[in-house]
């Protein structure tokens, strides 16, 4: 038996601009995904047999795979579908973690490259920064090009990301679950389509990979003020691009007040709104009270985690 377990992640700056290889910034959070593999006589997940369409992860990680003999996969994941936390890059690393470690050595850096393209072949297009993050844990910055802490390369799509380790001071971040699931692929074909007919997207998306320079310098500086202020309008740029919603508001108006900045994280359209505060049992009671889930995050949990008790 292997257990393989990988952790959510929340994007502080870049998303959707990092689909076209803009920089963006995002870190592991400490809800995770576990799966356990025991060699069976049949492939099931969770004591039932692989539906293609429930489990779109876990089959596309078993073709990627394609071993000869057959698992029995138990999936647990504490992140909410479609809540902008990276489920579904957790599930895709830590069933290719589960099911590469049958074979031998698990390489952080292959699993995070077929994740990459678990996702992809699953949503359609997309970056690599969920599936580096739930690898690598602590924080993954991409860059255009390479730089300090370079962890690995990826290229699709006419793109090239350059994925690297960031340290991360320790700090209070609250993430409010609308509640609503919002599949990635549709609201990255929105900015796409908006993106080629408008030149004022490609500027938000130019504007938002700048955004993110400056809050990896701000967060360099310790200087979280401007770090909140970077987080503001790196929402108004989201909004501006078209992946907001009538909840997602009405959870930033809950939190700002007591916050620093906030901001959607991953890929809106419902999903989860990130806060930068000094006042978490504050801020995490505000959302309650607008209708959301919070999760109080803590910053730099580990990554892929493989266990053969
Ligand atoms: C989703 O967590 C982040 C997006 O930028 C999509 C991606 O990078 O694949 C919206």
């Amino acid at each position: 038996m292997v257990a393989c377990s990988a952790p959510g992640k929340v994007i502080l700056f870049g998303e959707h601009a990092v689909v076209f290889g803009e920089p963006a910034l995002a870190i592991a959070i400490n809800l995770r995904t576990t799966v356990r593999a025991e060699p069976a006589t049949d492939w099931a997940v969770n004591g039932r047999p692989i539906d293609s369409e429930r489990h779109r992860y876990v089959r596309a990680a078993m073709d990627a795979v394609g071993l000869p003999s057959p698992f029995h996969l138990t999936v647990e994941s504490e992140i909410p579908e479609g809540s902008g936390m990276g489920s579904s890059a957790a599930i895709s690393v830590s069933t290719l973690a589960a099911l590469h470690s049958a074979r031998g050595d698990v390489r952080p850096e292959s699993i995070a490259l077929e994740a990459f393209g678990v996702e992809h072949a699953v949503q359609g297009r997309a970056s690599p920064i969920d599936t580096s993050t739930s690898t690598h844990g602590e924080a993954v910055l991409v860059l255009r090009e390479r730089g300090t802490g370079f962890l690995w390369r990826v290229d699709k799509d006419d793109v090239s990301w350059f994925l690297h380790h960031r340290d991360m001071p320790a700090i209070d971040l609250v993430v409010g679950y609308t509640g609503l699931d919002a599949p990635t692929g549709p609201l990255v074909d929105k900015v796409r389509a908006f993106a080629e007919r408008s030149e004022a997207a490609r500027e938000a998306i130019k504007e938002i990979g700048r955004i993110t320079l400056s809050g990896v310098d701000a967060i360099k500086g310790e200087d979280w003020e401007a770090v909140g202020k970077l987080m503001n309008r790196n929402h108004e740029l989201l909004n501006a691009l078209g992946v907001g919603h009538h909840l997602i508001d009405r959870l930033i108006e809950a939190v700002r007040p007591l916050s620093l900045g906030a901001k959607i994280t991953g890929a809106g359209g419902g999903g989860s709104v990130i806060a930068l505060t000094e006042d978490p049992a504050s801020a995490a009671r505000a959302i309650e009270r607008a209708g959301g889930k919070p999760y109080k995050i803590k910053s730099g949990g580990p990554g892929l985690e493989v266990s053969k008790p």
